[in-house]
């Protein structure tokens, strides 16, 4: 792959080699291994149009770790408050002899559009565009599912809450289709649910007591606030009381299921805290490994001979 854009289009076996390669680099920190040279002499360019903890963190461990220069542009200090626009912006970055562009924006294409207007030799990696992709997420919840359920044929998988807004779930949709799992179920109120969800190869529910009954594994997504119009904002203490993960829903799922949730988290809104961090949360281990699978997508772009994902 010379960008990563989207999961749409991808097989399985290419999601398998990005697992594979993840493991590989996982694997490093156990044998004291802190850094590879796969990237030395290349430099990288974090591009955050939006604001991020976990994703823009995790991206520049990860080009560090694989001795890449890395570069985090601060937007709201950078000449785009001039009025500079995003090409101008990425025309000028390119004239620094960069290698590849880390893109997180508002709109949704903002990286297909920067990978369909940059320098051939440059990589783009989408860490999140609008509510339409954010396949590193997608990837490092594949690889933290794989670590603790081994397989994904015959799972069955429950995401619940704002599926409408979030581009986690959408990306996280096509993943686990494609890599083989039994049952996708998303569970959400109507008004949160897209209006095309029968032909996203989910089963849409309602009922979070239905919606629950013997999955595998439990994925928690926030209210995107920031892509609702306000006068649609459900309650949050209806919300809670209706799709707000406890621990007495919980015991619906498998004795075994774990749960996961991309964060931020807003406890008391999706996620009680005592599940957030109880025993099947896997939450932080999520963020753990998106080093290693960002590690991986990254190195694979790079020694790529070309293709788009
Ligand atoms: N999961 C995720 O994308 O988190 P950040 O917004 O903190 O990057």
């Amino acid at each position: 792959l010379k960008h990563f854009l989207t999961i749409e289009g991808l097989d399985k076996e290419l999601l398998t080699e990005i697992l594979d390669t993840a493991e590989s680099f996982a694997g490093m920190s156990e044998h004291q291994v802190k850094k590879v040279p796969l990237l030395r002499g290349k430099t990288i360019v974090n591009l955050f149009f939006e604001n991020s903890t976990r994703t823009r963190t995790t991206f520049e461990l990860a080009a560090t770790r694989l001795s890449a220069d890395v570069l985090s542009m601060n937007i709201a200090t950078s000449a785009t408050s001039k009025g500079e626009s995003l090409l101008d912006t990425i025309h000028n970055l390119e004239a620094m002899h960069v290698d590849m562009f880390v893109v997180r924006h508002a709109l949704s294409g903002a990286a297909h559009f920067i990978a369909q207007h940059t320098a051939p030799h440059i990589s783009v990696i989408n860490a999140g565009d609008g509510q339409h992709a954010h396949p590193t997420q997608a990837m490092l919840d594949m690889f933290t599912i794989r670590q603790h359920k081994k397989q994904f044929v015959g799972l069955k998988v429950a995401i619940v809450g704002d599926i409408l807004h979030s581009r986690v779930a959408r990306s996280q949709i096509l993943a686990l289709n494609t890599l083989g799992v039994s049952e996708v179920r998303v569970i959400a109120p109507k008004t949160l649910l897209p209006a095309q969800v029968k032909t996203m190869g989910v089963i849409p529910m309602h009922d979070m007591d239905e919606g629950l009954d013997d999955v595998d594994v439990v994925i928690m997504l926030r209210l995107q606030k920031e892509r609702m119009n306000s006068a649609f904002l459900p309650s949050e203490s209806e919300f809670f009381r209706c799709f707000g993960l406890t621990e007495a829903k919980l015991k619906r799922a498998k004795a075994d299921a774990i749960v996961m949730h991309p964060g931020p988290i807003n406890r008391g809104v999706e996620i009680a805290s005592s599940v957030a961090d109880g025993p099947q949360s896997v939450i932080l281990q999520q963020v753990s490994n998106g080093v290693a699978v960002r590690m991986a997508i990254m190195s694979m772009a790079m020694h790529s001979q070309g293709g788009v994902a």
